[in-house]
């Protein structure tokens, strides 16, 4: 292939590569976007558009910004010196990054390393399954997950999947999973008790008692539900679920996939709330997509329940990722949460977090077709509907009319994807933790005008 022949890239694509998520048939009389170039907030596509990125590369990740030459520099020098050894072994960024992170963390004091989402989530369900095994009889071997929430991709992970367009069609599961309701108040019949996340709350308790206390393992939620329509649990939740789960020795796993490494303003979304989690998972933020890498971090009262002699040769943590040895992840890492800290990104999250949910709820004030503004930090949705009183969400072509609106300004918004029967109705956003005001109302003012044409 000539260097630089793009008509080359974009045929080789077409002809050859399977988009995530991605209904193909389309594609056959258009050209797929290929994005070549990015530097902040801005992308560029093969043909030169340059476009802003709302969304940190689609899936809330790019969380420092494109370009970022220092993480390229950690990673390449990190890669000559050595690149790779599997994790029974130790490396320099890996011990270096844990230590950081760790004091990030009060209460946690454990990394495991893997390279993706789903397989820090399959770990923290693995731990469950093999402690229920080595201390329980096998007993405690359930795990919990909520209506709405997403933990990742592979079978297993589906398995605790809250959102039954993305399960369906790939049963059957893994045994054992059981699903607990949603707390959004917004979609709630009591939703407007200002007791409503206690409430919630505690129909985790009326499941944990309906399957048997003895029964379960561990419950896994999303701080905040991402892709499941930016939900913030309401007050009294989390503190709620922490009492619950003491009560009957359920392990809290908080999945801060999305929400971890500043996205909500604090270090991890769960921080907002007084809760103790016994696992906390994470992916996207943590090398902000410079490299591949995921976390489990777990208490280490947790660690020491797989401590034993080594003549009980099944009672230590049997498993492996290949690619958890990759040592430019740590490396990227490291250097992520350093400009993080140097940059202050923490309090720019907050400041401009707070000016985006102002813009949205001027729009809220606008368009009767929001219904519902919701989120924390640079991480908000919006939930479009046909009648505010009736609450009837739009269909889901019309999210997509105003997210295409966007791309046509030059605006790359998110919003739920084929996710949930009849709610893939919420528009998200979710720029990089350095974005200013500018890029605010860059981002607001082309909704403005996608939800005016919507109108016309
Ligand atoms: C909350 C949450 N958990 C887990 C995952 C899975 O991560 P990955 O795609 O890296 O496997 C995602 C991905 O979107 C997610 O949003």
């Amino acid at each position: 292939m000539k260097p630089n022949d793009l008509s080359e890239i974009v045929s080789s694509d077409k002809s050859h590569v399977w988009h995530h998520l991605s209904q193909h048939k389309p594609l056959q009389a258009s050209d797929p976007m290929v994005i070549v170039e990015g530097k902040g907030l801005r992308v560029k596509d093969i043909n030169g558009r340059e476009y802003l990125d709302a969304v940190s590369g689609g899936v809330w990740t790019v969380n420092v910004g494109y370009g970022r030459e220092s993480i390229a520099d950690a990673v390449r020098d990190q890669l000559v010196k050595m690149c790779y050894f599997a994790n029974s072994a130790g490396n320099i960024p890996g011990a270096q990054f844990a230590e950081k992170l760790i004091g990030k963390m009060p209460g946690l004091s454990r990394i495991y390393y893997s390279n993706s989402g789903s397989e820090a989530n399959e770990k923290g369900f693995k731990l469950i399954r093999q402690l229920a095994a080595l201390k329980n009889d096998g007993k405690k071997h359930k795990i919990l997950y909520r209506d709405r929430d997403y933990h990742g991709t592979t079978i297993t992970t589906l398995s605790a999947c809250g959102q039954e367009q993305r399960k369906d069609q790939y049963g059957p599961f893994t045994p054992g999973f059981v699903e607990v309701p949603h707390c959004l108040a917004y979609r709630a019949p009591n939703g407007d008790d200002p007791d409503y996340g206690v409430q919630a709350a505690k129909e985790i308790e009326k499941i944990i008692l309906r399957e048997d206390p003895d029964t379960v393992g561990s419950l896994c939620l999303e701080p905040i539900t991402a892709g499941g329509g930016v939900i913030v649990p309401p007050e009294g939740y989390f503190e709620t679920v922490q009492e619950i789960c003491q009560k009957y020795g359920v392990l809290l796993h908080i999945d801060e996939v999305v929400c971890g490494m500043g996205r909500t303003g604090k270090w991890f979304g769960y921080q907002h709330f007084d809760v103790k989690p016994d696992i906390v998972t994470m992916a996207k933020g943590v090398a902000s997509g410079y490299a591949a890498i995921s976390v489990t971090a777990t208490t280490e009262d947790l660690f020491n329940e797989f401590l034993a002699e080594p003549s009980e040769k099944l009672s230590y943590f049997r498993d492996i990722s290949t690619f958890g040895g990759v040592a430019g992840g740590p490396a990227a890492a490291l250097e992520n949460m350093r400009i993080i800290e140097e940059e202050n990104l923490l309090e720019n999250v907050n400041n401009m977090g707070e000016y985006l949910m102002g813009r949205l709820n001027e729009l809220m004030d606008k368009y009767e077709i929001i219904g519902d503004v919701r989120g924390k930090g640079l991480f908000v949705g919006a939930e479009l509907v046909k009648d505010r009183k009736t609450k009837e969400p739009v269909d889901e072509s019309v999210a997509a009319a105003v997210a295409a609106d966007c791309l046509r300004q030059g605006v790359m918004i998110g919003r739920t994807n084929r996710s949930l029967t009849e709610y893939n109705n919420t528009l998200c956003l979710s720029p990089a933790l350095i974005c200013t005001k500018d890029d605010i109302d860059e981002i607001v003012n082309s909704i403005d005008v996608a939800l005016g044409n919507l109108q016309q």
